[in-house]
């Protein structure tokens, strides 16, 4: 079965939809679908007037429970930059988790992360790690993202897309196809992603910290 893909996004003034819009087309490229969901607001309207924000559009998802998650095999997050951190909002929609904490509901998806800042310097803050595609809106927020940003944030949908395919969620037949596809060099050596296949799949169940199905490294 192709796997099932979520672009969760919080974006205030527009750059982060529009590389999220992006990231879907590169994900359609591959020849997948996704579904695109917004982080709710918390700010009230007053406060989103003085700061010359349109407010969210009704057009996307708001996802107000997590739990519409776990109906997902992968998820790319889309994150702007609040003080050299991630934005409430998204805090506000982690802190929903706990029953996914508990019962391990996030257990074994993919996840990627894309972002925004008004400059480079936030851009090469430690929050941003794992690297993902970016956008810089510069200080009044004027920049858009431009033709390179939206193709490499096309590219990472595109790569997510292909790496869940090939992951757990995908049938024999689906990892066959990337297999042969993506993975087989000229020469027949072992591709780097082959060396990211999940370490679960190779140690029958158990991850690397101990516990049987808790951790994959990828
Ligand atoms: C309250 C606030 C704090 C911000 N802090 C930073 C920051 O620390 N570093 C930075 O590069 N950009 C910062 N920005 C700029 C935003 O990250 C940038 O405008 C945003 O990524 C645009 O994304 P959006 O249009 O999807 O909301 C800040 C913006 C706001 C409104």
């Amino acid at each position: 079965m192709a796997p099932k893909i979520a672009i969760v996004f919080y974006s205030m003034y527009g750059h982060i939809r529009t590389l999220a819009e992006a990231e879907k087309r590169g994900i359609e490229k591959a020849g997948g679908t996704c579904d695109l969901y917004q982080v709710a607001e918390t700010l009230p309207a007053e406060v989103l007037t003085k700061m010359h924000a349109p407010g969210q559009k009704s057009d996307i998802p708001i996802l107000t429970d997590p739990a519409t998650l776990e109906q997902y095999d992968g998820f790319l997050m889309g994150i702007p930059t609040r003080f050299g951190n991630f934005p409430a909002q998204w805090k506000a929609f982690w802190d929903k988790t706990g029953g996914q904490w508990a019962s391990g509901g996030f257990h074994g998806k993919f996840a990627g992360v894309f972002i925004s800042t008004a400059s480079p310097a936030a851009a090469r803050s430690p929050r941003r790690l794992p690297w993902g595609a970016g956008s810089f809106a510069a200080g009044d927020g004027s920049r858009q993202p431009s033709a390179k940003e939206l193709e490499v944030a096309e590219i990472q949908g595109e790569q997510f897309y292909k790496v869940v395919n090939n992951g757990p969620a995908a049938s024999d037949e689906n990892k066959k196809t990337a297999t042969t596809a993506d993975n087989t060099t000229a020469s027949g050596n072992q591709t780097a992603s082959d060396a990211n296949e999940p370490k679960e799949k190779k140690s029958k169940g158990e991850g690397p910290c101990g516990l049987p199905k808790k951790c994959v490294v990828q």
